[in-house]
């Protein structure tokens, strides 16, 4: 490889030969540290996808100043303990949108993803003023978070 770079940067003159050579080399080290990079996301086991500690700094950042993880707490949104597995609208006392009433979702990671990918897209009409987490792991932490809150 060095030798080829040489040969072609040499007919213009050596100062830009010498300044071609390590410009070259360091684009072909970024290159090769990128994809080491990405092989070694793309293979980590499964059970890193979530994370809940991570999950819960996502929490408190983007959900808590409208939702307690505590039970029965109102905030602006119900609470979120043991939203998992339970019917969207179904936390006593807590007057929900007919959208989010009659969405006839169960809140499950599936189900959570899509919602919190876009709230309003998912149920039209929701009072869930939040434009969504785009980060896919960002919403699997988050997730992992409240599977915990039980
Ligand atoms: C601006 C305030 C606000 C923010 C921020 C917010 N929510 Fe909500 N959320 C609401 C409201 C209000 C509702 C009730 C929606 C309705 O009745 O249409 C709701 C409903 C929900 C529901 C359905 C609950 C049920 O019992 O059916 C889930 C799940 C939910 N939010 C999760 C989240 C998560 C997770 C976050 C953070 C990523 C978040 N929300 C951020 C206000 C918010």
């Amino acid at each position: 490889m060095p030798r080829t770079e040489r040969t072609i940067a040499s007919p213009t003159g050596g100062s830009n030969g010498l300044v071609a050579t390590p410009c070259v080399a360091y684009l072909q080290h970024v290159g090769r540290t990128a994809l080491a990079a990405i092989v070694v996301f793309a293979s980590s086991p499964p059970a890193h996808a979530q994370d809940a500690d991570a999950g819960k700094q996502v929490f408190r950042s983007q959900c808590s100043i409208c939702h307690s993880a505590q039970p029965g707490r109102t905030i602006v949104g119900p609470s979120l303990f043991g939203v998992v597995g339970r019917h969207s609208g179904s936390v006593p006392g807590f007057h929900y949108s007919n959208a989010n009433r009659q969405s006839g979702l169960t809140w499950d990671p599936s189900t959570l993803d899509r919602y919190l990918t876009s709230p309003q897209q998912v149920v039209p009409g929701t009072l869930m003023t939040f434009p969504g987490l785009h980060d896919p792991k960002q919403r699997a932490n988050v997730i992992a978070f409240l599977k915990g809150l039980h």
